[in-house]
């Protein structure tokens, strides 16, 4: 395995009014990575006519400007899920605001990944695909092994929208499947996001996963240090470094 354990507490567990300190907080305490939930809301009425949808998930976070602040009080790679319907859309504005990571759902880019991911390095971010839990996993597969191949598979292990949901151990199937890839491509990251803590850790790190999202499970917890010193040891210990 040359791929290094990245623990990454969702701010959207976090005190949105002190991010600055939140962020700060949990750099002091052990996390690599913070990882940003940007969601473009819903239209019920909209998504009722229109299958499709215009919008991503049930939920309205943040966006580019929340970025752009956070940035000015931290050197942390930012790890920024798009939960939205058009990421072409924001490409730009989250490399200005000082995105590290820019992870898109594939659902969403099954026409333009190959040019949306060209801008994603263009705008100076390393490109990630995420994909929703009823996604096939084949749907990722070209993403991967294309001429301009993503660096990250986000596998949600709940549905996308909301923090505090009930990890899905049937996902662990996915990530499998993803960690076979990782003999062609040895440094590609594999991110799992969704109820992930101390009772669904050993599952997920076992299964490949060595990019740990945790929101509630780090936030809810009365020694978040312990917490993420736990997930981080557990993904070492399934995937040594070689
Ligand atoms: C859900 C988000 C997650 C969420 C995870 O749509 O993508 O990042 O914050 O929260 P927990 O760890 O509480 O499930
Ligand atoms: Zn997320």
């Amino acid at each position: 395995m040359v791929v290094s354990p990245k623990i990454a507490p969702s701010m959207l567990s976090s005190d949105f009014a002190n991010l600055a300190a939140e962020a700060k907080r949990m750099v002091d305490l052990g996390a690599d990575w913070l990882h940003m939930d940007i969601m473009d809301g819903y239209s019920r009425v909209y998504n009722s006519l229109c299958y499709s949808g215009r919008h991503f998930v049930p939920n309205l976070t943040i966006g580019a400007p929340v970025i752009e602040s956070l940035r000015k009080h931290t050197s942390a790679y930012l790890d920024c899920h798009l939960m939205v319907t058009n990421p072409m859309d924001y490409v730009e504005q989250m490399g200005k605001a000082g995105a590290s990571g820019f992870t898109f759902h594939v659902e969403v880019a099954k026409e333009n990944w190959q040019e949306l991911v060209s801008k994603i390095r263009s705008a100076g971010m390393r490109p990630g695909v995420a994909l929703k839990p009823r996604t096939p996993v084949e749907d990722v597969y070209p993403l991967v092994e294309g001429e301009t191949p993503v660096e990250m598979v986000l596998v949600m292990t709940v549905e996308p929208g909301f923090g505090g949901q009930k990890f899905m151990p049937s996902m662990m199937d996915k990530v499998g499947y993803v960690r076979a890839l990782r003999q062609k491509y040895p440094t590609l990251d594999i991110e799992v996001d969704g109820g992930l803590g101390p009772s669904t850790i050993e599952a997920a790190a076992a299964a490949g996963a060595n990019c740990i999202v945790a929101g509630s499970s780090v936030f809810g917890a009365p020694e978040p240090g312990k917490v993420i010193s736990l997930l981080r040891t557990s993904v070492e210990k399934a995937q040594p470094i070689t």
